[in-house]
């Protein structure tokens, strides 16, 4: 009798690939960090040592970080913005330490990193630091270069990612900036309470509905069959659609090598449309009900010049049937919180195009998981 045992197909939970595990793995993640911290009377960051007056006089707020993590950041000034009213900025973190940034002693400086230890990362954080400043880090790995020189750290504790396309840690770092958008606006006074306890379910429910929305997966698989020999994408959206193009189009190229750019949907007609020729993938995430009416006049601009439109829509958010090809729905769910939600089909996209094309997923070429380098 002989047991043949395949170590590395264990580890991988009886996926092909970490990446897939990773991303199934989500709703675990996210529950993880998300419900310790959500009470029905609201958010506990017991991690985060500012003051209600800190948070109440805070000037403005600089994000910082790279690749993914940036990418997070974005959704984070979205959100922050609306729900605080506190002006964010999102920098790279190596553009942000050559440019001699302006920072006030009353702004706060929140730092992003799944592995921290990104060199130009803990660089920008010892920046800050230099000019005074507060640093909240956002991190995955405990005990990590970043999180021992931040002020304060709210760990988001979605386990090792060995996949170097980061899936769980983007993810769980977005969940931890809806905290710190909820939390400071609770203190700031800027929301209702009524909108204000909406919002707290909604992201208490957050890591349930992620598993709903990954019953996806089947349907991905088949619409990455037919545009898996495609050349160039283009991912757009406005607003927080835009955040979720920007780490949509990463993961795309990153695992596939399919060239593909994000572009806020506003923007084609100032240089890419001239890219788009019979044939060309765009995916037009649509979730923004205030803004569907113009991201659907911008989807007939690319069908008008042979785009193949995939569109990743809510529930609400039909009027994008008639000009796309093909539509994914997610369930309807607070306007804030659609970027948790549009990423995952995106994430599935991105995977099954990179193995119908035979990429190795998850270690893609020239790239690495962590970058200690500058
Ligand atoms: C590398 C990885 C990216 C990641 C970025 C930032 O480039 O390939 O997936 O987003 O580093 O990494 P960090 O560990 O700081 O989040």
């Amino acid at each position: 009798y002989h047991v043949t045992w395949d170590i590395a197909a264990a580890e991988k939970g009886g996926y092909d690939y970490f990446m897939m595990k990773e991303i199934m793995e989500q709703p675990e993640a996210l529950k993880k960090t998300i419900q310790p911290r959500v009470t029905e009377s609201g958010i506990h960051l017991e991690d985060v040592s500012l003051t209600e007056e800190e948070i109440k006089n805070c000037g403005r707020i600089h994000i910082v970080a790279c690749g993914s993590a940036m990418h997070a950041g974005v959704v984070g000034r979205y959100v922050i913005e609306e729900t605080c009213r506190i002006p964010v900025e999102v920098d790279i973190a190596s553009e942000f330490r050559y440019r001699n940034p302006i920072l006030a002693k009353n702004d706060l400086c929140i730092i992003i990193s799944q592995s921290g230890e990104t060199a130009d990362t803990l660089a920008a954080l010892r920046e800050a630091k230099k000019q005074g400043v507060k640093v909240l880090a956002i991190v995955n790995v405990v005990g990590s270069s970043i999180a021992r020189e931040s002020d304060d750290v709210i760990y988001t504790w979605a386990g090792p990612e060995i996949a170097v396309a980061t899936t769980k840690g983007y993810t769980t770092q977005v969940s931890v900036l809806y905290l710190i958008a909820l939390y400071f606006a609770r203190v700031r006074g800027t929301m209702t309470e009524e909108a204000y306890t909406a919002a707290v379910k909604e992201l208490h429910d957050l890591p349930e509905k992620t598993a709903e929305v990954l019953k996806v997966d089947a349907r991905m698989a088949e619409i990455a069959k037919k545009y898996a020999n495609c050349e160039n994408a283009f991912i757009i959206g406005r607003g927080l659609d835009y955040a979720v193009a920007m780490e949509s189009s990463l993961k795309l190229k990153e695992i596939s090598y399919i060239h593909s750019e994000a572009y806020a949907a506003g923007e084609l007609k100032h240089g890419t449309i001239s890219l788009i020729e019979d044939g060309t993938l765009v995916v037009a995430i649509a979730t923004q009900e205030s803004l569907l009416e113009k991201t659907v006049s911008n989807v007939k601009e690319v069908k008008a010049r042979g785009a193949k439109v995939l569109a990743i829509a809510t529930e609400d958010c039909t009027a994008i049937e008639d000009v796309a090809d093909e539509v994914v729905y997610l369930p309807k769910v607070n306007h804030l919180f659609t970027a948790s939600y549009d990423v995952l089909p995106m994430q599935l996209f991105a995977y099954y195009i990179a193995v119908e094309r035979g990429c190795d997923v998850d270690k893609p070429r020239n790239l690495a998981k962590s970058v200690t380098v500058e």
